[in-house]
């Protein structure tokens, strides 16, 4: 390992929620009105769902939230604890307590802020096949300010990291957030990283995206919310090369470096776009009675990028071992891991 690594190298800001995954049929989808493959924000309809998945459907409670799955899996390849930081806001309940025990237990320095006006926010995860469809009741999540970043003991967290990471389902909650720490990246050249996360997202959140964009030295992306950037922006193209270089040429302020875009599609290959060439790199294809649930894939898979990338390493070695931590972590329930990686770069 590489021995520049200290605490604080890489700092993630998101949604932190507490997954209640079930096995569910297609009917169930039908019922509350949800895709297979999606991932969208709870409205009133979908509020007697969490009680029937618990009660009819023997849910498990899991930690989740998409960037604190993804810091816990980078956290997991590196050896020293709090190499990585997260921010984040949670109730002040049994539901926040489980969620940080987790993160702690997996090395994460947490730093969350606490709020009394709402519980901890819950994911419903609808498990069908090798699809996952998630409905977040963000709650307490929603309540993050930008005041949290500004307190003494967070900025200076902000000031110490050298990769900074958030979700685009941030976008929904606390913009502002998202443009300072931004902006501290761009003027202290540090690298800043979003994933698109969501169709919704690259729809409906079009703007506050658009004006994060330029900030953005990596781009992470699965191929549903590729597709909806490309149709929300008038790309007018379907190839998802070509959507990539598009991607990748965008307004960018740092040019220091051109923006790499990294897009998974499940099962099928990754393609990366960067200095404007896209390389497509193979997936592991697994037997389906090896995979448990692909909650959390690319969220693995990020973790598993990011963990190479903090230590200097290229971005093949960084592809193969998201791959390899998303192959893990699909053949377990929801985001979770045990023991020590054995990736080899
Ligand atoms: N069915 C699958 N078989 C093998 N690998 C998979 C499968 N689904 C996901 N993965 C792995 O997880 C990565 C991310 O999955 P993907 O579904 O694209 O992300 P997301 O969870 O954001 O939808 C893939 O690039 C691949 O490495
Ligand atoms: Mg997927």
């Amino acid at each position: 390992m590489a021995l520049d690594l200290r605490e604080g190298l890489l700092l993630g800001l998101g949604n932190p929620l507490l997954d209640i995954s079930a096995t569910v049929d297609r009917e169930f989808l039908k019922k509350y009105d949800l895709n297979s493959n999606d991932a969208i924000l709870a409205q009133e309809k979908h509020k007697p769902m969490y009680d029937e998945l618990i009660e009819l459907y023997k849910a498990d409670f899991i930690a989740g939230g998409s960037v604190q799955n993804t810091l816990r899996v980078a956290q997991w390849f590196l050896d020293r604890p709090k190499i990585v930081t997260y921010m984040g806001c949670v109730g002040t309940d049994k539901y926040s307590k489980i969620l940080e025990d987790r993160a702690r237990a997996d090395g994460l320095n947490v730093r969350y802020q606490y709020t009394n006006k709402e519980p901890t926010g819950t994911c419903a995860v609808l498990i069908t096949g090798n699809e996952r469809s998630l409905c977040a009741n963000l709650a307490a999540a929603n309540c993050f300010s930008l005041s949290h970043i500004e307190e003494p003991e967070n900025k200076m967290l902000i000031e110490m990291a050298e990769y900074i990471y958030v979700s685009g389902f941030f976008l929904t909650v606390s913009p502002e957030t998202i443009q300072a720490v931004a902006q501290h990246a761009l003027k202290e050249n540090k690298m800043f990283m979003m994933n698109l996360s969501a169709p919704f997202l690259c729809e409906y959140y079009r703007k506050p995206m658009l004006a994060v964009l330029p900030y953005v030295d990596i781009l992470f992306g699965n191929e549903v919310e590729v597709d909806t950037f490309a149709k929300a922006n008038n790309f007018e193209t379907t190839d998802k090369k070509e959507i990539a270089l598009r991607l990748s040429r965008m307004e960018k302020m740092n040019n220091k470096r051109q923006r790499i875009v990294v897009i998974t599609q499940g099962a099928d290959h990754i393609l990366v776009a960067k200095d404007n060439i896209v390389t497509k790199f193979p997936v592991v294809k697994l037997p389906e009675d090896r995979i448990i649930d692909t909650n959390g894939a690319g969220d693995a898979f990020v973790g598993g990028f990011l963990a190479q990338l903090v230590q200097g390493r290229d971005i093949e070695d960084c592809i193969k071992c998201g791959v390899w931590a998303a192959t893990q972590i699909i053949q377990r329930s929801g985001c979770t891991y045990e023991g020590k990686p054995s990736f080899i770069p």
